[in-house]
């Protein structure tokens, strides 16, 4: 059976958290035995950042780090810059004449986000065409399959709808309509219990250091019912429990049943998790560090990445605007 092609990004607002590479880069990796590519989004970024003035280019780098020190691996995988690639940029403008103003108003992601995102100025015109170079992202590749979390789905479906009506209006099968698959895993609470996520301030990095990671570990919140160390705990409402049923399943049991009838305290129950944790991510953090001092080699991938990727995005472009008689 031929491979299945495989597409997906991440935008490069911050560096990636626990949260991101249990949600989408493991799930990633998976992949990584079809004919997979793996973007930074930049240009994404820059919809909601603007104004920010974040130096993309070195969060891109970063990000970059982040994808090989995670184990995405450019010999399998195609790994790629979405700004360096300029057939984003023109796929998306000819997607953008064929695409109903109304699609893009009723997209519930663009409504929610102006309303979470009120600190920032994001009713652009970019913003609003946020979709459309995502469906420019998706289709140039004639992607089979888009690993992505759960909030990207009504993404995924604009972009089937895009392709539907370019393909019916030229009355050519120039683009291939994509399928979501969503990871399967718990969502990874952060340090203080809500969700992990940058603009909490409660995550931990990939790229924190294994001290930066005990020090964040040992203020993780625990069950708020435990005040004193004699009080029987509650695991399930616990996020250092959470921890221990992801990076120390042997011992789930024993540490559920050891705070349950308050045999252990939360302060060597954390030291166990962190030990766990750190067991994990060391490894990433050498590799990731390791990189860090030799930025070219990490370019020369990515150059090598957006060379490859153009070249098949070249493809289709050309296609797209033919059928469009131009
Ligand atoms: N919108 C995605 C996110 O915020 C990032 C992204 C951009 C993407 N282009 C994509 C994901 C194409 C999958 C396919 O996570
Ligand atoms: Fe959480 Fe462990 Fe404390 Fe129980 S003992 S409340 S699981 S930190």
């Amino acid at each position: 059976m031929a491979a299945l092609r495989v597409l997906s990004g991440t935008r490069p607002t911050s560096q990636l958290h626990l949260g991101n590479l249990l949600g989408a880069l493991d799930n990633w990796k998976k992949y990584q035995k079809e004919d997979a590519f793996f973007m930074i989004a930049d240009w994404h970024a820059l919809t909601t950042e603007y104004e920010s003035h974040l130096s993309l280019a070195d969060q891109v780098f970063e990000v970059a780090l982040d994808y090989l020190a995670s184990g995405l691996d450019p010999k399998k995988a195609t790994i790629f810059v979405q700004s360096w690639v300029p057939q984003h940029a023109e796929l998306a403008l000819l997607l953008s004449m064929i695409t109903p103003l109304s699609w893009l108003e009723r997209n519930p992601t663009y409504k929610d986000q102006i309303r979470e995102l009120a600190d920032k100025d994001i009713k652009t015109h970019g913003f609003l065409g946020y979709p459309v170079l995502q469906a420019a992202d998706i289709l140039l590749y004639q992607a089979d399959v888009v690993p992505v979390g759960e909030d990207q789905l009504p993404h995924l479906e604009l972009c089937r709808e895009i392709a539907r009506r370019f393909n019916h209006l030229y009355q050519k099968n120039v683009f291939k309509e994509p399928k979501a698959v969503l990871s399967k895993v718990p969502k990874l609470p952060g340090l203080d219990g809500r969700k992990m996520s940058k603009s909490y301030g409660n995550a931990i990095y990939l790229s924190d250091s294994p001290k930066e990671v005990e020090q964040k570990v040992m203020q993780m919140v625990t069950d708020p019912a435990r005040k004193r160390r004699s009080d029987k705990g509650h695991p399930e409402v616990c996020p250092v429990y959470t921890y221990h049923q992801i990076f120390n399943a042997k011992n789930e049991t024993t540490v559920a049943k050891e705070c349950r009838a308050a045999e252990r305290g939360c302060v060597e129950c954390k030291r166990e998790m962190c030990q766990t944790l750190q067991v994990f991510m060391t490894p990433m953090y050498e590799t990731r560090s390791k990189l860090k001092k030799n930025k070219q080699e990490v370019v020369d991938i990515l150059k090598a990445g957006s060379k490859k990727a153009a070249a098949v995005a070249q493809e289709t472009l050309e296609r797209a605007k033919q059928a469009a008689g131009m």
